[in-house]
């Protein structure tokens, strides 16, 4: 496995998640095991040239044009669309070269607007949800809207999912993509200030798709940016994750109440179905009679990861699928990643390939700080203040075992 990202100043770190010596010591056995299930492993180089393509992908009902910029190393092929700064599609081979979408997806623009569980999303201005849609930042509270049981999900009514981003290519000798920016107005979905919010995409030569997100503000707000793409390693529409092999860097996790709000408590793993600091099935413990198992109705959680390093990046995730070996390898430099196991999906539409989705059929990682931190003290900070930048990376880099 790859460690060799590049270096990145953070601006807005983690912030003390108050771990504590035995979960550090699970973290040093969490590291060792995951470059020894790495050693085995092999990313891959995409010999191919860099290139990127862009077509007219659809008109939003207002008559806005959306496009999908298609950009490879020959080896990875990543479909990108501007509603929503959304990945619409991943294509990696397996161990045997053969390629398929591994990302659950739409072939159009009406799916996406009407039926989205976010899939691919770039979601803001907060991902995951705030309690009852309320927080109070220096004084003044703000009220969201409300679009989740008795929460706001995901930015509200009309997150950053829902807009069409301005898009622009990029290329290195090493890496081609796309930059999106989105300048949200002061008072959209009831948070405060203008935040110019700029999400940068990025494949490499070595197979890493690196996500570079950075934002401005003119008053101070409160901001979670994530993407929430939803993986599955043997193909989108093969059916179940159940078998998928996870391993997580994270001692911790954040339990959730009856309305998937965090408690407040920053818990173990151990001794718990939580705990995927080595390699386990992702289903072999999902059906457990565990009572958070039963709130979030299979993993949907936050897990806490472990401690950065110098560079600000930490190890969050790898996951790969035994049939096919494919993989992914998740860093960040998050201090969280929200585990979801498509819950959710109940089998009621079809995807890009014309199979329905079900419960289980995807798993996501999406990096970001803790859910409701703007409700928790305790939690690190998810505000932003005129004159400092938000910066945040996640890569996922794609290979097979
Ligand atoms: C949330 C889930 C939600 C899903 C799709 C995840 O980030 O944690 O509860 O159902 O997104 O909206």
């Amino acid at each position: 496995m790859s460690d060799n990202l590049p270096r990145r100043q953070v601006l807005r770190t983690a912030g003390a998640i108050g771990l504590s010596a035995a979960a550090a010591g699970a973290l040093q056995q969490t590291a060792s095991a995951t470059s020894s299930t790495s050693s085995s492993a092999s990313e891959g180089i995409g010999h191919g040239r860099l290139e990127i393509s862009k077509k007219v992908f659809g008109r939003t009902p207002a008559g806005e044009q959306v496009d999908v910029y298609t950009f490879t190393n020959g080896r990875v092929t990543i479909s990108m669309l501007t509603w929503g700064a959304t990945l619409q599609r991943i294509e990696t081979p397996d161990r045997r070269g053969r390629k398929k979408n591994i990302s659950l997806g739409f072939d159009n623009l009406e799916d996406y607007a009407a039926l989205s569980p976010y899939f691919g999303s770039t979601v803001g201005r907060y991902g995951n949800r705030i309690a009852k849609g309320q927080f109070t930042l220096d004084g003044k509270t703000y009220q969201l809207p409300i679009n989740n049981g008795p929460n706001s999900l995901h930015g509200g009514t009309i997150g950053f999912d829902k807009k069409v981003w301005q898009a622009k290519v990029v290329r290195t000798d090493t890496a081609i993509g796309v930059t999106f920016t989105y300048v949200s107005p002061d008072g959209e979905m009831g948070y405060p200030g203008k935040l110019t919010s700029t999400v940068t995409y990025t494949l490499d030569k070595a197979n890493r798709l690196n996500i570079d997100y950075h934002a401005v503000t003119d008053k101070a707000t409160v901001l979670n940016l994530t993407n929430h793409v939803y993986f599955n390693l043997g193909g989108e529409g093969s059916g179940s994750i159940d078998d998928h092999i996870l391993q997580l860097n994270a001692p911790a996790y954040t339990p959730v109440d009856a309305t998937l709000i965090p408690t407040g408590q920053i818990a173990p793993v151990t001794g718990t179905p939580f705990d995927f600091r080595r390699p386990t099935a992702i289903g072999a413990r999902i059906r457990d009679d565990h009572p958070q198992l039963v709130i979030g109705r299979g993993y949907d959680h936050n897990f806490v990861l472990g401690e950065a390093g110098k560079d600000g990046v930490r190890l969050a995730a790898r996951a790969w699928e035994p049939d096919s070996g494919r993989s992914v390898t998740v860093h960040t430099t998050e201090p969280g990643v929200q585990v979801y196991t498509g819950n959710f999906l109940d089998g009621s539409f079809q995807g890009i390939g014309g199979k329905s989705y079900r419960q289980g059929d995807a798993f996501c990682l999406e990096t970001q700080h803790f859910p409701d931190s703007p409700n928790h003290p305790n939690f690190p900070s998810t505000v932003l203040r005129p004159g400092q930048t938000f910066r945040s990376t996640t890569t996922f880099t794609f290979g097979t075992i």
